[in-house]
C-alpha cells in the first residue's frame, strides 16, 4: 500500500488526491439567484442525500475570495434548485463551471432552458431529468487557515422527475442515465447495472 499523509501535501495535491480517492460522485446542477434576481447555474460534485426524512440533501462549495456565486448567491436568497446531470446533458454542465461574473445569467449562456419554478424563486432546468426544489436549512463552516469549505444542508420542498425516467411509480436508473465524477476531468456513466439483494432481517 502507499500511505499519504495530507498534512504533508500542498492544497493543490490534497484536492487532486482526495477527488481521485472518492470516485464516482454524482453531480449537482444548481440554480440559485442573487439578491437582484439573476439566474446561477453551477456543477458540484461534493454532493449527497444526508436525510430522506426531513428530506435533505447536502453539498460542499469550497472557500474563496470573493465567495462563489452560488454561495453568495444562498446567503442572500436561501433558495436553490438541484437538477441531477445525465449525459446529453454534461457538455453544459462543465461549460456552467466557468468562472462568469455574477451578472451573466449561466442557465441562458450554457444552453439550458429555464422552467419556472413551483415554490423557490430560480428555475429550474427543463433538460433535467430530476431536479429538486430546496431551501437552504444550514451552513457548516469546515475552515483551516485560508482554505476549507461551506457544507450546505438544504431542506428539498419538490422533486420533480422527468416522466421518461418515471417507471410505474418508481425512477428507473437506465433511463435516468445520470453521469458521475471520477478523478481529473473525468466522468462516468452509470451503463452497467447490477442487481444484489440485501441480506433478510435475522
Ligand atoms: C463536475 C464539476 C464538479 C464540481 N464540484 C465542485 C464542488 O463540489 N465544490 C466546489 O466548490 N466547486 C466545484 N466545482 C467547481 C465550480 O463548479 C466552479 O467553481 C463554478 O465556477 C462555481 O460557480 P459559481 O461561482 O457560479 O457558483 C465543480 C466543477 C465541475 C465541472
Amino acid at each position: 500500500m502507499i500511505s499519504l499523509d495530507p498534512a504533508s501535501l500542498n492544497p493543490t495535491r490534497s484536492y487532486l488526491l482526495q477527488i481521485a480517492c472518492i470516485q464516482p460522485r454524482p453531480i449537482a446542477l444548481v440554480a440559485t439567484c442573487s439578491a437582484a434576481g439573476v439566474v446561477n447555474l453551477a456543477p458540484f460534485s461534493y454532493f449527497t442525500g444526508v436525510a430522506s426524512t426531513p428530506p435533505t440533501l447536502c453539498l460542499s462549495i469550497s472557500r474563496r475570495q470573493p465567495e462563489k456565486d452560488t454561495y453568495a448567491n444562498l446567503l442572500a436568497t436561501r433558495e436553490l434548485v438541484v437538477h441531477m446531470v445525465d449525459r446529453p446533458m454534461a457538455e453544459r454542465m462543465v461549460a456552467c463551471s466557468a468562472d462568469y461574473p455574477p451578472e451573466v445569467n449561466e442557465l441562458a449562456t450554457c444552453g439550458f432552458t429555464a422552467v419556472a419554478s413551483e415554490v423557490v424563486k430560480p428555475p429550474r432546468v427543463a433538460e433535467a431529468p430530476i431536479a429538486m426544489e430546496c431551501r437552504l436549512r444550514q451552513v457548516v463552516e469546515v475552515v483551516e487557515g485560508d482554505h476549507g469549505a461551506h457544507l450546505v444542508l438544504a431542506t428539498i420542498l419538490r422533486y420533480h422527475v422527468s416522466e421518461a425516467v418515471w417507471n410505474g411509480g418508481r425512477i428507473d436508473s437506465t433511463p435516468l442515465d445520470p453521469i458521475g465524477r471520477l478523478g481529473g476531468q473525468s466522468y462516468c456513466t452509470c451503463r452497467t447495472r447490477f442487481d444484489l439483494p440485501r441480506p433478510p432481517k435475522p
